[in-house]
């Protein structure tokens, strides 16, 4: 590329009309030895312009110019004036219009053609008359031409960027040397020289876009100066690697970044000529055409690579740029707050995580955090700080139970942070220590709770014998096999919660159970139910079911004979419907534990009641001519002993009188009577302060003996003497007729008040009433369904330890007439009250009597 500068270039004025014309400095001498005198100058002059051409400073008196062809050696006479006037010589019409100035020997030579250029000769003869002296003016005229106006050619008018090219100056006429200067003027409008030189033609190698605009040359010589039109050069480039801007703009090292739901603008842009066209691709999918790709309401799933392709259709190539956008959004929800214990449930551990988002959110703890601050480097401990935030603080300094944490979260796409908090405390209750068996009794487990605090309390098992069991959380189960449990050494469980300095601590010592009872030796009488008591002396660890076992070794449980009632501290044991043989005897309560096992004996007697007295019968008597009523009255031995609860007065059927019996076929009762064994009727006579009774509805044809037999409960004293009754005294008719009324209205409120009483009485003598309306044969059928009797309860004071001091024996339990609700559980001593229990009156009770008359 010409790149020489020539700064006077444009001095030139191209149309100014101008002679060049350089006078050699006049050196005459004086020669006195008759020498010629040469001088030398040199005239330029332009072709058509004008030109003088001087001979000497003075008019010479002769002198003679002439013109010497260049190339040509022959100088030949162009005017002349011997002092006789010019001659001008025809040469002078082939150098233009030739003149001489007057009064000197100059010429003159207007509209210069080419053909003067040449050298010019004056021979000027000066002082002829005296010493003549003689000079030759030598003048070489140079003629030159100005330069035409140039025109510009280019080898290429729309080079490649790149490529090589040149830029010809084109010039007619112009004499040389020729200074050539190539201007460039943008499309701005800034002119600028682009180059220079005295070459025609620049090569433009490596063609840029900075070469794109209007170029023209500038031609000069010493004349003139002229410029050619200006010529377009259209630089054809790119595209350039387009650049993409994005809006709004936000950079990270990752690329750029948008927040969710705002509208992003991309907008790409390559250099190129001719202009690029625009192609989007997101991941690689064509998403756009066009330069600027705006996206409203970005999504996180917007998260990709955006390339920009530029193309130039022209030269067929394309440049491309891929940016990675990044769309921020952030987690859902707040953040989720825990502490938990560190470093052996000594310090605790504030955790802060907020998953999700994108990039991740910021976390940090506030609160009573004053641990961290003064010990950072101890306390202070970092995990990835983003999603998830976690301080250690020793808690020395927290000495409030209930300390509140709170853990700010914000993210960059959330105008407003949120948070989440925690809080700490210890435990409301102590540790608690329990202990249970398996069911199929194979381990012994030992339990040990803390519940409530926050964190969770550290709860370990310290046993004897190095059986233990490390740290859990909240609550520890220790699980022994059953036999392998220690006897009488503590199982401690520790319980360390990080708010507090101490470890707490509850304690299990195992023992083998021990076994009490009320009394050793119980005594009933016969008939009765009997409660056997067994009881735990202390709350010990878990002990299995007490059981009893009745005086054959059998375990009672489930059989009918015997009420079991028992919780986990004692077992009661009712023997129901005792009896003298059957149930007297050993009966045994037995349990066992983990670590040992006991049993105690009570001894049950069951006593027959002692035999009532004996009772006679004093009066056996009909009370009428019937011979259907008769009247009784007896005494009773020994008063004083009242050891009798009733009577029962018996009769029997011996024989029927003669004369009767053929017209009384059709009783049934006398069918009977004539078949089996003699059967005894029984009429039971609960009231022992009785010593009457009118038994009616006899067979007035049956003969009949009577006898009594005193009751004490289910004893039956001996029969009395029997004996049968005797006639009435004759009595008037009404009379009979009156007493027969009134006996049988006194039966009928005998047999009622009976029923009442017994009815009423059935809870305090059961078996008296089992026994009574049991018994067979009976004159009178009562079905009685009464509820399930009751179980008779009721204890006697008196605690008595097995292996104690208290005597065996020393309390008896009598049979209980009262009502159990009534007796008094210390008293000593039976009661006897006959009170009917409380609203048994309102029992529903279903009575069905079916009397069986025998009419006469
Ligand atoms: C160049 O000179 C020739 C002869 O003097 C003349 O005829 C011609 O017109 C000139 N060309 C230009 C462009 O001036
Ligand atoms: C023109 O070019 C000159 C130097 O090259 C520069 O200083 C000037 O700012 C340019 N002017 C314009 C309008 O480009
Ligand atoms: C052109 O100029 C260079 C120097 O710039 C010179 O060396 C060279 O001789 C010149 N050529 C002509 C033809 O005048
Ligand atoms: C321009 O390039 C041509 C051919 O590539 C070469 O002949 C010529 O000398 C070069 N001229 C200049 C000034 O470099
Ligand atoms: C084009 O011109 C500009 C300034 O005028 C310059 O910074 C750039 O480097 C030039 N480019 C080339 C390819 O020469
Ligand atoms: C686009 O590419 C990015 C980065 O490779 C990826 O995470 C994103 O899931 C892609 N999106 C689709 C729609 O394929
Ligand atoms: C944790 O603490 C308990 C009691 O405070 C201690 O016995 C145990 O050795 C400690 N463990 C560690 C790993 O410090
Ligand atoms: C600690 O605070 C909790 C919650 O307020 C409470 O239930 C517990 O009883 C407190 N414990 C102590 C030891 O103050
Ligand atoms: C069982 O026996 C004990 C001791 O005799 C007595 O305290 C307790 O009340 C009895 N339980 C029942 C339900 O009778
Ligand atoms: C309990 O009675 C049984 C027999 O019934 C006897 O073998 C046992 O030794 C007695 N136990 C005690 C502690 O008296
Ligand atoms: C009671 O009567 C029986 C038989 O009749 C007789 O053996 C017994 O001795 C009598 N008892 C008394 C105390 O009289
Ligand atoms: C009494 O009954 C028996 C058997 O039922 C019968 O053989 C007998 O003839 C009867 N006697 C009279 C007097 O009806």
């Amino acid at each position: 590329m010409v790149a020489q500068l020539l700064g006077l270039a444009f001095l030139f004025l191209p149309t100014s009309l101008v002679t060049f014309t350089t006078y050699a400095q006049p050196t005459v001498e004086i020669n006195q030895n008759w020498e010629v005198v040469y001088q030398d100058t040199r005239v330029y002059g332009v072709v058509g312009k004008a030109v003088i051409l001087e001979c000497g400073p003075t008019l010479p008196d002769m002198y003679i110019w002439s013109f010497t062809k260049p190339g040509t050696e022959a100088i030949r006479a162009v005017v002349y004036d011997l002092g006789k006037g010019t001659r001008i010589q025809n040469l002078a019409k082939t150098l233009g219009k030739l003149t001489v100035i007057s009064k000197s020997a100059a010429v003159s030579i207007e509209k210069l053609p080419l053909a003067a250029h040449g050298l010019f000769t004056c021979q000027a003869f000066y002082d002829i008359d005296k010493e003549p002296k003689v000079y030759y003016y030598y003048v070489h005229l140079t003629v030159r031409v100005p330069v035409s106006k140039p025109y510009l050619l280019m080898s290429d008018a729309s080079p490649v960027e790149g490529s090589t090219m040149w830029m010809r100056c084109n010039l007619e006429n112009g004499t040389g040397p020729i200074q050539y200067l190539w201007q460039h003027e943008t499309r701005s409008g800034n002119i600028s020289t682009f180059a220079q030189g005295n070459t025609s033609v620049i090569n433009v190698t490596d063609v840029n876009r900075n070469l794109t605009g209007w170029y023209r040359c500038v031609a000069s010589n010493a004349v003139n100066s002229e410029s050619s039109n200006r010529l377009w050069l259209d630089t054809i480039f790119g595209p350039d690697i387009p650049q993409i801007d994005v809006t709004p703009y936000s950079i990270t090292e990752r690329g750029y970044s948008a927040l969710e739901r705002e509208t992003v603008s991309l907008l790409c842009q390559a250099h190129s000529n001719p202009a690029s066209q625009y192609v989007w691709f997101y991941n690689n999918s064509q998403v756009y055409t066009g330069p600027q790709f705006t996206i409203t309401k970005i999504l996180r799933m917007h998260t990709g690579d955006y390339a920009c392709l530029a193309q130039n259709t022209y030269l067929n190539t394309r440049s491309k740029k891929t940016i990675s956008l990044t769309v921020y959004y952030p987690p859902d929800g707040s953040p989720t707050c825990s502490v938990e214990p560190a470093l052996n449930h000594t310090s605790l551990r504030l955790l802060c995580s907020w998953p999700g988002g994108f990039p991740s959110p910021s976390l940090y703890w506030t609160g009573d955090l004053r641990q961290e601050g003064r010990d950072g480097a101890d306390t202070g401990e970092q995990t990835n700080p983003l999603t998830n935030t976690a301080i250690l603080l020793s808690t020395e300094g927290l000495t409030s139970n209930n300390t509140l944490f709170t853990c700010m979260g914000t993210h960059l796409a959330l105008k407003q942070s949120t948070q989440c908090s925690t809080r700490t405390y210890i435990p409301p209750a102590e540790p608690v220590c329990f202990a249970y068996v398996t069911n199929n009794q194979q381990y012994l487990m030992l339990s040990c709770s803390w519940d409530g605090g926050a964190p969770k309390a550290l709860v370990w098992w310290e046993g004897p014998g190095g059986q233990g069991k490390g740290g859990e959380e909240n609550s520890n189960i220790l699980i022994l096999r059953y036999g392998t449990a220690r006897s009488g050494k503590p199982y401690t469980c520790h319980a360390k919660h990080p708010l507090l300095v101490q470890t707490k601590t509850c304690r299990l010592t195992l023992e083998a159970p021990v076994l009490l009872t009320q009394r050793r030796v119980v005594s009933v009488y016969e008939g009765s139910d009997v409660e056997l008591s067994c009881n735990l002396r202390a709350n010990y660890l878990p002990v299995n079911d007490i059981i009893w076992f009745n005086n054959q070794g059998v375990d009672v449980q489930g059989t009918s004979k015997y009420t079991l009632l028992r919780t986990s501290a004692w077992a009661n044991l009712t023997v129901k419907d005792t009896h003298e043989i059957q149930d007297s005897g050993e009966y045994r309560c037995s349990t066992s534990n983990a670590v040992g096992g006991t049993e105690i004996n009570v001894t049950l007697v069951v006593k027959r009641h002692p035999m009532p007295p004996n009772a006679t019968l004093v009066k056996v008597v009909y009370i009428s001519r019937q011979r259907n009523e008769v009247e009784l009255e007896w005494q009773v031995e020994n008063e004083e002993e009242k050891g009798w609860t009733g009577f029962i007065l018996e009769h029997v059927w011996l024989s029927e009188r003669p004369g009767r019996r053929g017209s009384s076929n059709d009783s049934k009762e006398d069918t009977e009577e004539r078949i089996g064994p003699p059967v005894w009727y029984r009429n039971i006579i609960q009231d022992p302060e009785v010593r009457s009774h009118t038994i009616s509805r006899l067979t007035p044809t049956a003969t009949y003996q009577f006898r009594i037999i005193p009751v004490n409960h289910r004893t039956l004293g001996h029969p009395s003497a029997a004996k049968t009754p005797a006639e009435p005294r004759y009595n008037v008719y009404p009379a009979v007729i009156g007493a027969a009324i009134g006996g049988m209205l006194f039966a009928a409120i005998l047999t009622a008040l009976l029923l009442v009483f017994i009815i009423r009485n059935r809870n305090n003598n059961p078996r008296l009433h089992d026994m009574l309306f049991g018994l067979q044969h009976s004159q009178s059928r009562e079905n009685i369904n009464f509820p399930e009797d009751e179980v008779v309860g009721g204890s006697e004071g008196g605690i008595e330890e097995i292996g104690g001091l208290a005597s065996p024996g020393a309390t008896m339990a009598l049979p209980r007439a009262s009502s159990p609700l009534t007796t008094s559980p210390l008293s000593a001593t039976p009661t006897t009250s006959q009170a009917p229990p409380p609203g048994d009156d309102n029992e529903p009770v279903s009575v069905t009597i079916t009397v069986k008359a025998t009419g006469s």
